[in-house]
């Protein structure tokens, strides 16, 4: 009854589709495994097409407890399920439904599983769907991403994804209808840049003194850290819930707080982001010389507030500059007199800024 299930729908959709890939029934991947997800097309199968919509399919088991429970009823899922609870109660639907999230599900009927990203016409509508990061019939515990078809470093499109960042950029690079708001995140993480955080590659710099172990330059002991994914940044504000980029009460699905704002007191809550990897106290005692804490905490002599790091750093990538600087123009602006606008690194801990901030004239200044 089974096998002339897989056969026919197999069948059905090759005849619809005539590229359909026999290759998951090949492997062993999560989601074939009978012990847990009994007649595994059928869990997710009516006939020959999906018998809801992707999200609901999707979320009949990776929703919260009682659902799963109806889903054992439903005889989806065997009584062995129970084993994997803390996988299956990683509630999706809970971190979607955030302030701040994928837009899963939205954008209906754009979706299809032999569409090329990233989209190459700026009025086709924007979307994201659980399979446009996880391919059901493919994953594997130790290639999550197998199956997603993915945009490498270079740009190159059809590439079958290993890292999360190759997921990201089908959607987050070179997109034709990116939305004002967003820029062109493989560009800002190009190897050839002045400096970038390390997510495609290690990053340019063998000195950040500020740094958290295992977070460290270069990987040289077991268990340092010298790359890192996009979803230690964008992932569930609450560590104990499901993790992953599906939402977030921070603003840009961000997995801590970060303000952006200019002219404020400094806590470490408003900067908990970069002060998880970046210890608070070596960036606040100068030790690179530069004058950060003055920046970052203000100075009550001249009854100045703090400014935040987003006003000389980018979290991303820089193309000009050396150490992620990049002014944020709403606050820093060009010297009045001399029209320039630029940072110059003189070699390890000493630099000079030329422009205007606070009304402070730098003509350079240099540390
Ligand atoms: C965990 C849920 C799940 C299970 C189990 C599952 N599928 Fe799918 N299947 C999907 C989803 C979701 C899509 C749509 C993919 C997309 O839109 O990117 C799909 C698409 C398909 C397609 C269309 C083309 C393609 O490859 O994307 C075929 C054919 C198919 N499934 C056959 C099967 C067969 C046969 C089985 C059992 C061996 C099976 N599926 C098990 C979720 C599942
Ligand atoms: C019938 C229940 C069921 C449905 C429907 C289902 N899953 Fe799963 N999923 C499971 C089970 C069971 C596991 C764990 C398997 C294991 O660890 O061996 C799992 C694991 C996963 C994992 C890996 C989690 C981890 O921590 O490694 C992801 C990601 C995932 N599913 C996504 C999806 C998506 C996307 C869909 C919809 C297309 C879907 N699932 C539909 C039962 C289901
Ligand atoms: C924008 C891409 C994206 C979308 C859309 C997305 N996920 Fe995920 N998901 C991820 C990433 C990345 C991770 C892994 C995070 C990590 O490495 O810890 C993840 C993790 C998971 C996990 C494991 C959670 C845990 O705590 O171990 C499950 C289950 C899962 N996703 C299911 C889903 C389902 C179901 C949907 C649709 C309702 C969905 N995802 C939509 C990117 C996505
Ligand atoms: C299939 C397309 C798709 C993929 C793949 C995808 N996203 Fe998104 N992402 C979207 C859409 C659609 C939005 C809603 C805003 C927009 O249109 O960009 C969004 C929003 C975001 C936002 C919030 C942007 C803002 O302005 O607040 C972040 C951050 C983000 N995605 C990160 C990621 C990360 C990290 C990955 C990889 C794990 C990823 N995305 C993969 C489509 C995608
Ligand atoms: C070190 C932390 C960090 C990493 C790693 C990171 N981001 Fe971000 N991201 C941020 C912060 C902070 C913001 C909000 C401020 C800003 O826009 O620069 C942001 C904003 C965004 C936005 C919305 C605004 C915009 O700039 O377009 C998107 C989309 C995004 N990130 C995607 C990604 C993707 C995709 C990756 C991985 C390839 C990634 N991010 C890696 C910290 C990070
Ligand atoms: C998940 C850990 C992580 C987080 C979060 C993080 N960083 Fe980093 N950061 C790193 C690593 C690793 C390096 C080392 C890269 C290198 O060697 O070039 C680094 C390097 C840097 C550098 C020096 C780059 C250079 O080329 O000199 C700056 C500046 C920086 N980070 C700022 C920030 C800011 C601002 C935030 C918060 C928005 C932040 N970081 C959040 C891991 C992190
Ligand atoms: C007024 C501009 C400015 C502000 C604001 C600022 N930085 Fe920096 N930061 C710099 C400059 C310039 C350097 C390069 C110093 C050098 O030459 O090594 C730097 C270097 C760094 C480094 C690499 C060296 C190290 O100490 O590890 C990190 C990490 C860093 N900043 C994090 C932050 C964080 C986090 C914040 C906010 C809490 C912040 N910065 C605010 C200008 C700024």
């Amino acid at each position: 009854m089974r096998y002339t299930l897989i056969v026919a729908i197999t069948f059905i959709a090759s005849f619809v589709t005539s590229a359909v890939d026999a290759r998951y029934l090949k492997y062993k991947d999560i989601h074939s495994s009978s012990d847990f997800i009994r007649s595994s097309c059928r869990a997710c199968h009516a006939g020959s097409r999906m018998n809801r919509s992707i999200t609901e399919t999707c979320l009949q088991c990776h929703s919260n407890d009682m659902k799963l429970e109806k889903a054992e009823k439903k005889k989806l899922l065997s009584s062995d399920y129970r084993i994997l609870r803390d996988i299956l109660s990683a509630d999706i639907s809970e971190a979607l439904g955030k302030t701040y999230n994928h837009p899963v599900g939205e954008a209906r009927g754009v979706h299809n599983p032999f569409e090329t990203m990233p989209e190459d016409d700026s009025r086709t509508p924007r979307h994201v769907e659980c399979t446009d990061c996880h391919n059901a019939h493919l994953m594997k515990k130790e290639r999550p991403y197998a199956g997603i078809i993915g945009v490498g470093k270079g740009g190159m499109t059809g590439v079958q994804a290993v890292k999360e960042y190759e997921v990201c950029f089908r959607c987050h690079s070179d997109s034709m209808n990116l939305p004002v708001s967003q820029t062109n995140k493989r560009e800002e993480f190009d190897e050839d840049n002045a400096s970038f955080h390390p997510v495609v590659t290690e990053g340019k710099s063998t000195l950040v003194p500020s740094l958290i172990r295992p977070y460290r330059e270069r990987a040289i002991d077991d268990g340092d850290i010298s790359i890192i994914k996009c979803s230690n940044c964008h992932n569930n504000d609450d560590k104990n819930r499901a993790q992953g980029p599906h939402g977030s009460k921070y603003q840009f699905i961000l997995s801590d707080n970060y303000s952006l704002q200019d002219d404020v007191d400094e806590r470490p809550y408003r900067y908990e982001l970069c002060y998880r990897c970046h210890k608070r106290s070596s960036i606040l005692s100068d030790v690179t010389n530069f004058t950060h804490s003055l920046h970052i905490k203000g100075d009550i002599l001249t009854n100045r507030r703090g400014t935040s790091c987003y006003t000389c750093h980018d979290a991303h990538g820089s193309k000009e500059y050396t150490h992620l600087i990049k002014f944020n123009e709403d606050v820093v602006f060009r010297n009045p007199s001399t029209g320039e606008f630029s940072f110059t690194d003189k070699g390890d801990f000493t630099g000079e800024c030329s422009l205007m901030c606070h009304g402070s004239v730098h003509n350079p200044k240099s540390y």
